[in-house]
């Protein structure tokens, strides 16, 4: 848990400390100067720059350095310090200089939900994969590697299909190729279909979310494989399209191009929902996020919120809490939740 952070410089922040005694904690400030900031502070510290920005942004524009250091409730104080002119940071444990490997050994997780998110069911199919990855990264240690690998493959068969193309190499040569692709894949599958069988096991959360207005709700993974029977359909994908991918010089089933949806009465999410309907499955998959994650790691979660109430209203507000009794939850917002005493509320 933490207990304290302390800003020095950091953006728009001369000198600020908060004290997060309780598990909840809601910041609340109704202007539009100061919520991001504070949790994008606390994400730089668990090693997420959740707004892509490059350090020289960080330090406050009048200032040569900026400063954030945090408590844990074991006392332990992580630091970072950032230095506009040689565009670096410094990392500190109890004011001994370490790595970023080492704070996120360390530390809990965080995950953030915030306005941006909207983003994954509005924009490219890319986000979501992303999403998907990115639990399964966090999840697992062999995923990344395996992904790696996977993707080394197909860029090599790739190059194959262009040397056939290009009469350089013969048609048999890719047989070695699509064998190991084959083996990756499946291997990639088996761990989307832990993450695939989650979500729908938990589709009864998202029901709640959504005020049981939907009676029929479905998590649908989108792929041209036929996932209860991967290797043949891949294999037989890829020798029906063998002189297709040689024209083309690409391989084009893989679990990168693969994509969910959500259906509400037999409506694709993405095609059809209102936006009080997508924040609330944008919800639900962030707080499956935090479920899944830490059902497979055992890490404590933090869950950072910004900007509660121009994404969430108060029955969202109310599941989450409730949904993720157990973990500290630090909360950005305009207005103050009067709805429980033991939130930790902060004025700005
Ligand atoms: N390096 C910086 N120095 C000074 N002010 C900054 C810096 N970076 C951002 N800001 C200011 O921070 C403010 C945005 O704060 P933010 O936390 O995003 O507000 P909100 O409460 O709406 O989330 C803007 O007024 C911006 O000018
Ligand atoms: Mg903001």
């Amino acid at each position: 848990m933490i207990k304290s952070l302390k800003l020095k410089n950091f953006r728009n922040f001369e000198n600020k400390e908060f004290l997060f005694v309780n598990e909840k904690n809601f910041i609340i400030w109704n202007n539009w100067v100061w919520k991001t900031n504070t949790l994008e502070a606390i994400s730089l510290i668990f090693q997420k720059n959740f707004l892509n920005k490059d350090v020289i942004n960080l330090v406050n524009k009048d200032a040569n350095f900026a400063f954030i250091e945090i408590e844990k409730d074991d006392w332990k104080k992580f630091s970072i310090s950032f230095d506009r002119e040689k565009n670096a940071k410094k990392l500190f444990i109890n004011w001994k200089a370490t790595t970023g490997k080492k704070f996120i050994e360390i530390l809990e997780k965080i995950i953030v939900f915030q306005p941006m998110d909207m983003n994954m069911m509005y924009l490219s199919p890319s986000l979501r994969r992303d999403f998907i990855d990115d639990i399964l990264w966090s999840s697992f240690e062999t995923y990344s590697k395996i992904n790696k690998e996977y993707k080394n493959i197909v860029k090599n068969r790739n190059k194959i299909l262009k040397n056939i193309k290009d009469w350089k190499a013969s048609k048999n040569e890719i047989n070695f190729w699509d064998e190991v692709f084959l083996k990756k894949a499946v291997e990639i599958y088996k761990y989307r279909e832990i993450l695939n069988s989650f979500l729908s096991e938990k589709i009864s959360i998202l029901k709640e979310l959504l005020n049981f207005k939907i009676k029929n709700i479905e998590y649908k993974y989108i792929t041209k494989i036929d996932i209860n029977d991967i290797e043949n359909s891949i294999k037989t994908y890829l020798t029906k399209n063998l002189d297709r991918d040689i024209i083309i010089w690409t391989t084009n089933i893989w679990p990168h191009i693969d994509d969910f949806d959500i259906l509400l009465d037999w409506n694709s999410l993405i095609n059809f929902a209102s936006r009080w309907e997508t924040k609330s499955v944008i919800l639900w998959l962030k707080i499956l996020e935090t479920k899944f994650i830490e059902k497979i790691t055992w890490k404590e979660i933090i869950f950072l919120v910004d900007d509660l109430f121009s994404e969430l209203d108060e029955i969202h507000e109310k599941l989450l809490l409730n949904e993720l009794w157990s973990k500290q939850i630090i909360i950005t917002s305009i207005k103050a939740n009067n709805s429980n005493n033991d939130n930790n509320i902060i004025y700005l």
